[in-house]
């Protein structure tokens, strides 16, 4: 089924700015067929979202999504979404760090400032409106896969340089609470 692969740091095509879905896309099934296919790297991988550069598609589409984590039992799950041309604002200016990674970057994670709350929309492949609030891993999900859309890295946005680790490492030295994002 799958024809594309994820795309890595040092590729040009994760830095590109994403042009927009167009009207005359919505239920296609070309649009269909790519969310069918970033949803099949999401999951392959485990990761919690994946941007359509990612697969080296400059498209302004992300999916995301995570199941009640089995260990980690106080995360909300996050409900398995497509989102065209999505958007976010930040409800109020709070910020936390916390420790991201990406598939795209390989084993390193690094703590990451990102708004705690948002609220967020964008359209469904059918062209319907979605917009929810968010706060948390959740929101933290939305802004990075949206940062991809506009070519920016999670290491583009790392405050403290000194967060910045191997999983395996970090894991060892007792970094994490809970599983970083990927
Ligand atoms: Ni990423």
């Amino acid at each position: 089924m799958s024809t594309k692969k994820v795309i890595k740091l040092g590729n040009p095509l994760l830095r590109l700015v994403s042009q927009p879905i167009s009207e005359q896309d919505y239920g296609t099934k070309q649009l269909h067929s790519w969310a069918d296919e970033l949803f099949h790297h999401m999951k392959l991988e485990k990761g919690l979202g994946l941007a359509a550069p990612q697969i080296g598609l400059n498209k302004r589409i992300i999916v995301f999504g995570m199941e009640k984590h089995p260990i980690h039992v106080a995360l909300e799950p996050i409900p398995f979404t497509v989102l065209c041309n999505p958007s976010f604002q930040p409800i109020t200016d709070e910020m936390y760090e916390d420790y991201e990674g990406c598939l795209s970057v390989g084993e390193l994670r690094g703590k990451v400032p990102r708004y705690k709350t948002i609220r967020y929309q964008g359209f469904d492949l059918a062209g319907r409106m979605i917009e929810r609030e968010a706060s948390n891993l959740h929101a933290r999900v939305i802004q990075h896969e949206l940062d991809h859309l506009d070519g920016i890295i999670f290491l583009d946005r790392i405050v403290n340089h000194h967060s910045l680790g191997f999983y395996d490492e970090l894991v060892l030295s007792g970094a994490f609470s809970s599983p970083p994002i990927k």
